[in-house]
């Protein structure tokens, strides 16, 4: 599929992202309070809008790493894949680490993501998603919070991909198609 013409129809706006950022990050903080140092890992790329905004509502030493993980879907398997791309720079043993994902949908990203990073034995392990499709899960993985739940729906905006664009649009829209006529595939 190849599809060149879509529009962005509006589902969350920036100042309802910015609020529930707020409100994350108040439980985020209290959670971890008296913690000598908060290890914040972004998933790339999807996550780097809202961990830009999120550490910076976070009253903790906090230090920021990043993972980047790319998943490819086999049609003749129903399980997936998930390949580790960029490793974090850090240790995180013994440590205090939040995990913050753009999106959980199938859960296999975060899923392996999970498992690994506990195999390195940090203190504690918590994870922040920003969307959340729990339609859509294939294993059984839960982030300890979730700025919404959404349908199942392609979204892009807030850091959010479609094909590497519309990540720089301040509010998450769902895209929808307009040309129809020509599906030729499918
Ligand atoms: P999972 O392994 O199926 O949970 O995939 C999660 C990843 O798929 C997310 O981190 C996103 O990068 C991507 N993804 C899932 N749903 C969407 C969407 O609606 N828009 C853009 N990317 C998505
Ligand atoms: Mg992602």
């Amino acid at each position: 599929m190849d599809h060149s013409n879509y529009v962005i129809d509006p589902l969350i706006s920036a100042k309802a992202i910015a609020a529930r950022v707020e409100e994350l990050a108040a439980e985020i903080t209290e959670t971890f309070k008296g913690t000598d140092k908060l290890i914040v890992i972004g998933l790339l790329r999807g996550s780097f809008v809202f961990i830009a905004d999120l550490v910076r509502e976070l009253d903790l030493p906090v230090e920021v790493d990043f993972l980047e993980t790319s998943s490819y879907g086999n049609s003749m398997e129903s399980s997936r894949e998930v390949r580790i791309l960029k490793d974090l720079r850090g240790e995180i043993e013994g440590r205090d680490i939040l995990v913050v994902e753009d999106i959980v949908d199938t859960g296999h990203t975060l899923h392996h993501v999970l498992n690994l990073l506990k195999s390195r034995n940090p203190r504690r392990m918590e994870v922040c998603a920003l969307l959340d499709k729990p339609s859509r899960r294939e294993v059984d993985v839960k982030a300890t919070w979730v700025g919404f739940e959404i349908p199942d729906k392609f979204v892009v905006g807030y850091g959010i991909d479609y094909a590497q664009r519309n990540r720089n649009l301040p509010h998450i829209g769902v895209v929808r198609f307009t040309d129809r006529d020509d599906e030729s595939e499918s």
